[in-house]
């Protein structure tokens, strides 16, 4: 009884979801870093970082970088991942009401390929 419940909650929620999801500019395209659906649940557990540490110690180059992420996932319209309610970071951010100040420090706008090989 209780899995059923469950099961039409899921399909219920997933249904609601899907029709009010924001239409993102996913970017450049290719392949993510991970399979889209668990980065979806967890990018935000990836790229977090604690800040004083790596500031203090020095602590670099983890497995995902930020500037990767923004290289990858800026609007081909004007090479950033915020701006509107369609740019790939801020979109989905403002549909779930969250706010991460990443931006206040990192770039949100792609580098040239030259600029992020250094
Ligand atoms: C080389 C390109 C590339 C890189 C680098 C990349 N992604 Fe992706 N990412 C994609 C593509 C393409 C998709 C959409 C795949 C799909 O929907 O089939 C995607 C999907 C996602 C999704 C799910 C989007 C949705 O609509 O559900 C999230 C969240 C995400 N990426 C976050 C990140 C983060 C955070 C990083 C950096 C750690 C990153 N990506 C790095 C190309 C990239
Ligand atoms: C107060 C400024 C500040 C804020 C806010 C901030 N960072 Fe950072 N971050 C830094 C500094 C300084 C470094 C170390 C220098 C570097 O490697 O660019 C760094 C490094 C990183 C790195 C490793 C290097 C890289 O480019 O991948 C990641 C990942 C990262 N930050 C993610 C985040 C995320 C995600 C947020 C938001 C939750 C965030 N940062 C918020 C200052 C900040
Ligand atoms: C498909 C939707 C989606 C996309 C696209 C997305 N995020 Fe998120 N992000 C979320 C959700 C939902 C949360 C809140 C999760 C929670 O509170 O547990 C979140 C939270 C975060 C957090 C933690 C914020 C905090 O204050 O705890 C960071 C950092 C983050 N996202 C970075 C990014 C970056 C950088 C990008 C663009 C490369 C991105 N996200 C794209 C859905 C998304």
């Amino acid at each position: 009884m209780r899995i059923v419940l469950f099961i039409l909650l899921l399909a219920i929620t997933s249904a609601w979801a899907g029709s009010l999801a924001p239409k993102l500019d996913i970017g450049r395209g290719g392949q993510c870093v991970d399979d889209p659906k668990f980065m979806r649940k967890n990018h935000m557990k990836m790229i977090v970082h604690q800040r004083d540490d790596t500031m203090r110690l020095g602590i670099r180059g983890g497995k995902y970088s930020l500037a990767e992420c923004v290289n990858c996932h800026a609007s081909k319209k004007d090479d950033n991942v915020l701006g509107s309610s369609e740019h790939f970071c801020q979109g989905c951010h403002e549909y779930a009401a969250v706010k991460p100040d990443c931006f206040e420090c990192h770039s949100s706008k792609r580098k040239a390929v030259a600029e992020a090989a250094k």
